[in-house]
């Protein structure tokens, strides 16, 4: 999070490149190489600006969504009353802060439990809601692993209405098993709280689980899980942004009360159903990662930096001072993500990019090494 100001909670910190950086550097858009957010490094998916072009700007998007949800529920094998599409998986997260929160289901607590170094939105959207943000930190001489008998404790005791759980976890990369993440389902749905579990960066996982498991009615968590997803990163649409939830119907109809008619604009919808159809895509992404992760955590390993093992498609990396690294590569017109307002001062998070891209990264860190003073 950044700075509380007098007009309210702070607002999250995010990658990405603002204009009015380009222009204080001198830097041309089309110069810069973007590694400070984490989407997907193909770019999106072909046949995508055909598609843009057939959609009607002078008509209003359906509101519900509907192809597109039926889409998904085709691909995900559920129903289409479970899936709630959103304007990127972060205006879900605002939704699930507006419907759970001041005032929170009877016997819940008006708080929010982050397991935390997370992504900033959360601590954003329950703070905005006036909800109480609880924390519980992981440690990095455990890997960064929860200690989650500990969040059963704290859940137990503070009965929140909200547990974000980010998984895989932006930005340590730390993935947990279903057997962890259905027990802390299981003592959020004991205080009769709800858990959501965002897995924006799940399409990037070798070897992932299936999530979807939690919403099948034997669960016994069925009514107390919700599982956020990002076409965003997935399919690159950062420009378009596009995300969606998936939940019982009851959960889904109660967040889809409190969107806005429209927020899913046209270009977006049609975006995603180019995506969906495209099979190949989402391996060959993986693939990709893959490879361009291995290469990227030999080659900054090899520089004497500590690279984190990590299930996504980011890399957390220890290089001292991470704002210092931060202004050193933006200098060079290369972005990463200093990681302080996660409370990781000595790192960076790199978003993984096409391999030529990955080696002119390690290239010019190489370079900064062997510059006196690094400047
Ligand atoms: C964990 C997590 N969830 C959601 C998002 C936002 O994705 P979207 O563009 O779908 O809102 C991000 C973006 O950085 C993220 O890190």
């Amino acid at each position: 999070m950044g700075k509380d100001t007098p007009g309210g909670p702070a607002r999250p910190v995010h990658g990405g490149i603002r204009p009015a950086q380009l222009r204080a550097l001198g830097l041309n858009p089309a110069d810069a190489l973007d590694f400070s957010a984490s989407i997907s490094p193909l770019g999106p998916p072909a046949g995508l600006w055909d598609a843009l072009r057939q959609v009607d700007l002078t008509a209003y998007p359906d509101p519900e969504c509907l192809e597109l949800r039926e889409a998904l529920a085709q691909r995900l094998e559920t129903a289409v009353d479970r899936i709630l599409v959103g304007n990127g998986s972060t205006e879900l997260i605002h939704l699930l802060a507006r419907a759970y929160l001041s005032p929170p289901p009877a016997g819940c607590a008006n708080a929010v439990l982050l397991l935390t170094p997370t992504y900033g939105e959360y601590a954003g959207a329950g703070a905005l809601a006036g909800a109480a943000v609880l924390e519980l930190v992981a440690r990095r001489e455990l890997g960064f692993c929860w200690d989650l008998a500990q969040a059963g404790e704290i859940i137990r005791a503070r009965r929140p209405a909200l547990v974000f759980l980010c998984n895989p976890n932006n930005p340590t990369g730390v993935y947990l098993e279903q057997e962890e993440v259905s027990a802390l389902a299981q003592a959020v749905a004991q205080v009769g709280g709800l858990l959501a579990l965002d897995e924006a960066y799940l399409s990037f996982v070798a070897d992932s689980w299936n999530s979807l498991a939690l919403l099948e009615p034997g669960s016994g968590v069925a009514d107390s899980v919700v599982i956020l997803r990002s076409m965003t990163k997935d399919y690159a649409l950062t420009g378009l942004r596009l995300g969606y939830s998936l939940a019982g119907p009851e959960i889904t109809g109660r967040l889809a009360r409190f969107q806005p008619d429209w927020s899913v604009n046209g270009l977006a919808q049609a975006a995603g159903l180019v995506a969906l159809a495209d099979t190949g895509y989402l391996p060959a992404a993986r693939q990709a990662v893959d490879a361009a992760k291995s290469y990227l955590t030999a080659a900054l390993t090899a520089l004497g930096f500590g690279v984190l093992p990590a299930a996504a498609n980011f890399l957390l990396v220890e290089v001292g001072d991470g704002a210092a690294w931060q202004d050193r590569l933006m200098r060079r017109g290369i972005f990463v993500r200093d990681c302080a307002s996660f409370g990781l001062p000595d790192c960076i998070r790199i978003g993984i990019r096409p391999m030529p891209d990955c080696q002119r990264l390690a290239a010019v860190m190489g370079d900064v090494l062997s510059t006196k003073g690094h400047e």
